[in-house]
Parts: structure tokens; sequence; C-alpha cells
């Protein structure tokens, strides 16, 4: 499959139109940004371990019967997807209280929920991502009643596929932030990425941060935890 004109850039990938007018190819970049772009940096092997991870992880999520934009890894950092016009929601998933949830309830990290949190913002860096609710989200025509229920049930069972291999890994699943994309036929599939940028993975025996949050919080070690992340869930 060869690359055409590119399509557009965000901060950590690029997308490039190819021969087929339903398949684009992902390229990902070693570029990391956090809290709205106002922090810039680079994580070197990032790319890699992030299309490579996403792409493993999609692959067993479409065995579990989640539909996903996942069509073929070309190489370490591009791969074929499905063409998608992006529902403008990040969707996200939490076990355990970190992040935003932490900071915003002020409450400590890690308390662990009896069931999962699921919790939606607006896809809009410019209003930085404000947090709504369904009611919101179908006023807004980001998305329908039906669809949001439907990104809801895959967001929950994604969520349960995913605490499961990341254990085996001795990783504990603490949040994740998914996007949902339709493709030219209306279908509704998982799409973006599934990586150390986009979820909160803790060290189950010690706790140790593999995630992001190295970056963000400039905990130090940050492509040491992309390795290891790689290393458990690939094996090398
Ligand atoms: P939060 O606690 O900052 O809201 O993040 C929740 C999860 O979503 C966490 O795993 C990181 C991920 N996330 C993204 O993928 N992109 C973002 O822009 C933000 C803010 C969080």
């Amino acid at each position: 499959m060869e690359k055409r004109e590119q399509l557009y850039e965000g901060k950590a990938k690029k997308v490039f139109a190819t021969d087929d007018p339903n398949l684009v190819i992902v390229s990902y970049k070693d570029d990391a940004t956090a809290f709205d772009g106002q922090k810039r940096g680079t994580i070197l092997g990032k790319g890699a371990v992030n299309n490579r991870m996403s792409n493993f992880l999609m692959k067993q999520l479409e065995k579990e019967g989640i539909p996903t934009h996942y069509v073929e890894e070309l190489n370490d950092r591009e791969t074929v997807v499905k063409k998608v016009s992006i529902v403008p929601l990040e969707v996200i998933v939490r076990n355990i209280s970190a992040g935003h949830f932490a900071s915003r309830y002020g409450v400590e990290e890690g308390i662990v929920f009896d069931e999962p949190v699921v919790e939606f913002s607006y896809k809009n860096d410019d209003l930085h991502d404000p947090l709504l609710n369904d009611d919101h989200a179908v006023a807004l025509k980001l998305s329908t009643r039906e669809e949001i229920a439907r990104i809801k049930a895959y967001a929950l069972k994604v969520n349960e596929v995913l605490k499961k291999i990341l254990l085996a890994s001795n990783v504990t699943l603490v949040d994740f932030k998914l996007e949902f994309g339709k493709t030219a036929d209306g279908t509704l599939v998982l799409a973006d990425e599934i990586s150390p940028d986009t979820c909160r993975f803790w060290d189950s025996r010690t706790g140790e941060k593999l995630d992001k949050d190295r970056f963000r919080r400039d905990l130090g070690n940050v492509e040491d935890a992309y390795m290891e992340m790689q290393r458990r869930l690939l094996g090398e």
C-alpha cells in the first residue's frame, strides 16, 4: 500500500491518503505534548512503541468482538487503518482515581472504584476538551443517543479485555481514553490508538508508573517506561 498526500497532522500522528478512498495510513511520531500542547517534547522511540502496542491490542479487541479501524501494520511506525470520521468525544474509562479525576474532585490517586467510571469530554482543544454528559453531547449534535449507548458498551467491554491482557503482564489498567469513528458505510469502530500516551499503566507489584504521566510530571525514565510496556506486552 502506497502513501499518497498528507491529509492531517495531529500532535502525535500524521495521516496519509492511499489509493483506496476507504483506507488511510497513520504514521506515529515521537513528539509528545501535554496540557493542550503547552508542554512539548520528544520521547525517542515512542512512535514505534505506540504503533505496535496499539495494533497488538486492537487485534485482541477484534477477536473479542469490538470493531476497530485496524487493517494492517506496514512497518514500525506506520499502519493502514479504515478511514473514519471521528466522533468528537474523548471516551475515558477509569478503574482507579488518578489525573483529572483526582484533581477535579479533590481526592488522592489510587482509590479503586467498585465499578468503572465512564466519562466523556468534548474533543475540542480550543475549549480544553470540556467534560460533558450524554445530554450535552446529544444537544450539541456530537453524537446520537443510540450511538452514545453503543460507545459506552464498547468502552466497558474494551476495559474488561484490556484489564485481563495487562494483568497477565503485571500491569494495572488505571484509566484510558478511547476515540470512535464512523466508516463510509456508517459503521461505528474503535479508532485512534491505545498506548502509554492514552492510558495510565501502573506496575501491579510496585505501583511504578509506566505511561505518559512520566513525561507530564517530569518523573524521568520516560523512554524506559515505554520500552518496558513494549517488552511486557510484545515480549521484546
Ligand atoms: P485525565 O485524568 O487527565 O482526564 O486522563 C484520563 C486518561 O485519558 C489517561 O489515561 C490519559 C488519557 N488522556 C488522553 O489520552 N488524552 C488527553 O488529552 C488527556 C487529558 C488524557
